[in-house]
């Protein structure tokens, strides 16, 4: 295989070989093909594009770069869920719990926040002691004694998307459904899990920001995984605005413990009800949607689904105390809210303006080697259709730093639009995705 060979059939908008395609990635992962050949083969398929089997083939060889983790030693059926990423999604932090309470193994390799979204180990370091690198036979381990871990990728997984990932960031070749398909299934089915659920999500603070592009994403995503003998499922749900009402790390630990206790607020507990109940599907648990919604309100109702949390947390690390008590968890000095100007109907929370909000705070980084404050962010946030009075709080700002907390505030009242008429929510969940319907 020559690599300027590859790069011209693509080039040209011709299908590539099998073999050429895995000796491509191997001999990158390898550092035997320089990062322009690569670069420009990346390029390439942003442009023209690749065959379904091309790119089961580029995530297969992706997916074998590196470690594959055996779940085969587990006793229960195993599910994961993986988001595309939002402002205030911190479903996997309940959903892993509640579906492992229910006796599917929830193995969980999740990531930072990078831009204005947020990443659940960020949201998981908010607990003083969590460890967020398990190595793979604690991670094994703790499934086994808990049903569920959440831990971070290691370097051995899938380490050709790592070294791809990061050139496609400074080359301009990341928006390629492609590219972004065999990027986030390689890690995905790599982490051993027989059934995967996706929530992909679309609108301001989402990564895909047309509904179109989401649909794509989802369906190429759900047949490569039914091509490799995984049971799929994607839900398309909506990211205009912010899912539930905090966004910040330890402000969402805290959202999540209420949840976990039937507090939570609506839009958060009906994503994470649909994509749990998937998931007790796929892996056999349920018979269907219907049981499987039961199941789950039951294991949430008796406190099941808490205490599997407090288990997993302990078993990696964390101190539980700050779950019994949340004013344990990291608190932000300056507290205010953003009081509304004027009656009316919440119509817009733009969610990409809250994430850029919370980033100012402290709450996120720009690059990735920044460090974040865990105790900032927003809490109570106002959702699209809340009729509201003049000065009434539409949030609160959680900040360390006067003039960081002036300009998020600035920013936040910017994110929100009144009205006077009815304002009416975009459909949370638009869609769902089976192999069957792609
Ligand atoms: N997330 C990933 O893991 N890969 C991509 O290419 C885009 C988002």
């Amino acid at each position: 295989m020559l690599p300027q060979w590859v790069i011209e059939t693509k080039r040209d908008g011709k299908q590539l070989a099998e073999a050429d395609i895995r000796e491509f990635i191997r001999a990158y992962a390898a550092g035997e093909i320089p990062d322009y050949q690569m670069a420009a083969l990346a390029m390439a398929i942003f442009f023209q594009g690749m065959t379904f089997e091309e790119v089961t083939v580029l995530t297969d060889a992706m997916m074998r770069s590196g470690d594959l983790i055996d779940t085969r030693s587990l006793e229960q059926p195993t599910a994961d869920k993986h988001s595309t990423g939002g402002i205030g999604d911190k479903v996997s932090l309940l959903l892993a719990p509640l579906v492992a309470s229910c006796g599917v193994a929830v193995p969980m390799l999740s990531g930072r926040g990078l831009g204005i979204t947020g990443g659940t180990l960020d949201k998981l370091e908010a607990i003083p002691g969590y460890c967020t690198a398990l190595s793979p036979d604690s991670f094994l381990e703790i499934l086994a004694t808990c049903g569920c871990a959440i831990t971070g990728q290691t370097a051995d997984l899938a380490p050709a998307d790592k070294k791809l990932y990061a050139l496609r960031d400074v080359t301009g070749t990341v928006p390629s459904i492609p590219l972004i398909s065999a990027s986030i299934m390689s890690k995905k089915l790599a982490e051993g899990s027989a059934n995967l659920v996706l929530d992909v999500k679309w609108g301001k603070g989402a990564f895909m920001k047309t509904l179109e592009d989401a649909r794509e994403l989802a369906r190429t995503m759900v047949a490569i995984g039914h091509k490799m003998g995984r049971g799929m499922t994607a839900l398309l749900t909506d990211m205009n605005q912010p899912l539930g009402c905090t966004a910040g790390n330890s402000l969402e630990i805290i959202e999540t413990v209420e949840a976990l206790q039937g507090k939570g607020p609506k839009d958060l507990m009906e994503v994470t009800m649909a994509l749990s109940a998937e998931m007790l599907v796929l892996a056999g648990v349920a018979e269907s949607l219907e049981t499987a919604r039961v199941q789950l309100q039951s294991k949430l109702d008796s406190g099941e689904a808490f205490e599997r949390l407090k288990a997993m947390v302990t078993l990696q690390g964390g101190d539980i105390r700050t779950l019994d008590e949340t004013s344990k968890l990291p608190q932000a000095g300056l507290v205010e809210p953003l009081d509304a100007e004027a009656n009316g109907v919440v119509a817009e929370v733009n969610a990409d303006l809250i994430g850029r909000a919370v980033l100012l705070l402290g709450g996120g980084r720009t690059q990735v080697t920044d460090t974040i404050d865990p105790a900032v962010g927003i809490s109570d946030l106002c959702k699209i259709g809340d009729t509201v009075l003049l000065g009434q709080p539409l949030l609160n700002i959680h900040a360390n730093d006067r003039s960081k907390l002036d300009a998020a505030k600035q920013m936040a009242q910017d994110a929100i639009t009144l009205s006077d008429s009815s304002g009416t929510a975009p459909a949370l969940i638009v869609e769902t995705i089976r192999p069957e319907n792609v």
